[in-house]
């Protein structure tokens, strides 16, 4: 049921994207988890920005092992983007932002933090930029902030060299 929903998102932007007759946009389902590495062997590229917008949270510990973000998905994601092409990340649950933020922080030796390169983006208490570098928000946040709910961000860029 769940996987027919986000189908059918995928499908309505499709949709969307047709009725305003853009040409530079794509949806497709998939699970990124899994499908990445695949997904990106046959995009013309370069990549240049991966945004991975309030995953599923999946609390409970035995549970973590079905969050989006695993260190195979962050090697996945390294190898195909370009220099100079970033990686936002973003979530409601704390828990899970830092989660990411191990994952992303370990790979120092290809990321660095934006906010270390582009100081026009200041940094809150705990590493977490209070300004939105993308402005627009997700239905996840709209929602998250509606009810008071905080929500942390992180944006990296991959080194030039
Ligand atoms: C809490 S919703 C957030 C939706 C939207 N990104 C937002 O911020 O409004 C989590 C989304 O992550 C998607 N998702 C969960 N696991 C995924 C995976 N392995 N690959 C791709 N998407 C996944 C779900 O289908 C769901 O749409």
């Amino acid at each position: 049921m769940r996987q027919c929903t986000t189908i059918l998102l995928a499908k309505r932007a499709e949709c969307r994207v047709k009725d305003l007759a853009l040409k530079n946009i794509h949806f497709l389902f998939a699970n990124a988890t899994v499908s990445f590495k695949h997904i990106m062997s046959t995009y013309p590229g370069p990549l240049m920005l991966v945004s991975i917008l309030c995953p599923d949270p999946h609390v409970k510990k035995k549970h973590h092992k079905r969050r989006v973000v695993q260190k195979p998905l962050v090697d996945s994601i390294l190898d195909s983007l370009a220099p100079g092409g970033k990686v936002f990340i973003r979530s409601d649950v704390l828990e899970v932002a830092v989660d990411m933020r191990n994952l992303f922080d370990e790979r120092r030796d290809l990321l660095q933090h934006v906010d270390s390169i582009d100081m026009t983006i200041s940094c809150c208490v705990g590493g977490w930029p209070s300004k939105n570098p993308m402005e627009i928000r997700t239905e996840r946040e709209i929602d998250a902030e509606f009810k008071g709910a905080k929500i942390y961000r992180r944006w990296y860029q991959k080194k030039l060299v």
